[in-house]
């Protein structure tokens, strides 16, 4: 069936949706970006370089293209309200309106919705409009807690008491915050995620993947917007019980049917970022898109055609018969710039050497005299697909080492080391 798409968003993430719709030979894609993104450039048939926020002007792209739907990336376009003006144009949109994207938006309307409805996996949290009384709880709180903005901070606002920073540090960063502030328990565990299609009422999930936020090996240092991934043939992971894992998906899926009782249908990609704690899974946080690197594991992964789960998100006839991913594990690694993510170096060069059967997913990368050169986010990434974790790793690593010029990345990602210490991290917690 001959199908126009327009995708929203210019990075990795972006990239990897691109690639994954243009495995169907009838369909044309379209794309709206802020920048030049050449891997997604190369599959469309139609570019339009303009700010994602600008919802009007990708609005009249989608009807100027004529595309028959459209997919988002990013959130800050959805935090615009892009679902909401294409479906005034008659565009059906793979994203949640506004209002129900405030489930990523807005973390104290998330954290009451889930208290409203008596979802589990909510920690104990707090919202203050006035920084003053966020520091007096602070001060009186017996234990460690995470200061989050309520707003959206690419994944970089969220500062954790016991980690990066002591209550004194946690008081001064509160004072900063004048949009209101989120305080909630600091939890000890393992971090996973799971991303779902949902098309209002139905949801299916994808495999499990687990994501790196710290720029150093070993998990230290800044928080960046994610420097790899990794997830397993069996698409579950060893630190994740069967149960932990249904606890999880029904998480998921009350959150869903919460959308549904406030009147905000949710419809789109939903992400929910878990913490495995010794009580079983709770909700870091949910997010209203696909996950960047995450997306690039499990679209890689996908089986089935892509751009019929997006049919089937707007038509609202999703099930899981329809979803069908490779039984393979996948490693993804982001080369990012020197500097990354305190004070990245843009403008260095890169030359990308042999990449082997691994995919390369560009992200935000320039192009000077013909050459590719680093910008001030993660450049490109690698995805190894694999029987196992170890050749997946072993793909993805040799693929990144290949490449010359101002990037680095962590070796570390995917490493059977690595998952053996998460495991290990997790028989001690329970
Ligand atoms: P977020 O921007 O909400 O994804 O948070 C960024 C990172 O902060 C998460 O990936 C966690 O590692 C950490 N984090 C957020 N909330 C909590 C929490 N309640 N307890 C412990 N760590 C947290
Ligand atoms: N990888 C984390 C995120 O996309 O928010």
């Amino acid at each position: 069936m001959d199908m126009k798409i327009l995708v929203v968003g210019g990075g990795g993430r972006e990239h990897a949706i691109a690639r994954a719709l243009s495995c169907n030979s009838g369909v044309k894609l379209y794309t709206a970006m802020a920048r030049h993104n050449p891997g997604i450039a190369s599959l469309s048939e139609g570019v339009l370089l303009e700010k994602e926020t600008n919802v009007r002007a990708v609005a009249d792209f989608a009807k100027k293209s004529d595309v028959d739907f459209a997919i988002i990336g990013p959130e800050a376009p959805l935090e615009a309200g892009i679902a909401d003006t294409l479906q005034e144009q008659g565009v059906p949109c793979v994203g949640p309106t506004r209002m129900a994207a405030r489930l990523e938006t807005d973390k104290a309307f998330c954290r009451t919705m889930m208290e409203k409805h008596g979802i589990a996996g909510c920690p104990h949290y707090r919202v203050f409009q006035d920084p003053g009384e966020a520091c007096e709880y602070i001060d009186a709180y017996d234990g460690d807690l995470v200061v989050k903005p309520i707003g959206l901070t690419g994944g970089k606002g969220v500062k954790v008491m016991g980690e990066q920073v002591d209550s004194e540090g946690a008081k001064k960063y509160a004072r900063t915050l004048h949009g209101g502030v989120v305080l909630e328990e600091r939890l000890i565990g393992e971090e996973f995620t799971l991303q779902a299609f949902v098309d209002g009422n139905h949801l299916v999930p994808m495999p499990l993947v687990q994501d790196h936020k710290r720029a150093y090996e070993g998990d230290t240092g800044p928080n960046t917007g994610g420097m790899g991934t990794y997830s397993l043939e069996d698409h579950l992971l060893p630190f994740v019980t069967p149960s932990d894992y249904r606890d999880a998906l029904e998480i998921m899926r009350n959150a869903v049917a919460a959308m549904i009782a406030e009147g905000q249908p949710y419809r789109g990609i939903l992400y929910g970022q878990f913490m495995n704690t010794r009580d079983g899974p709770k909700v870091v946080e949910f997010n209203s898109r696909f996950g960047d690197p995450e997306a690039m594991n499990v679209l890689s992964l996908i089986r089935s055609d892509f751009a019929e789960v997006l049919c089937r998100i707007i038509d609202g006839t999703l099930s899981p018969a329809h979803v069908d991913f490779a039984k393979q594990a996948t490693v993804c690694k982001y080369l990012v710039p020197q500097g990354y993510p305190d004070a990245p170096v843009a403008g260095a060069s890169i030359e990308v050497g042999d990449y082997g059967d691994a995919l390369l997913y560009y992200a935000n990368v320039g192009e000077k005299d013909g050459k590719l050169t680093t910008l001030t986010s993660r450049t490109m990434a690698f995805v190894g697909l694999g029987d196992s974790l170890e050749e997946a790793e072993t793909k993805a690593e040799k693929a990144a080492a290949a490449v010359k010029g101002g990037v680095w990345y962590r070796h570390d990602i995917g490493k059977t080391s690595l998952l053996d210490r998460r495991i290990a991290h997790m028989k001690g917690i329970r």
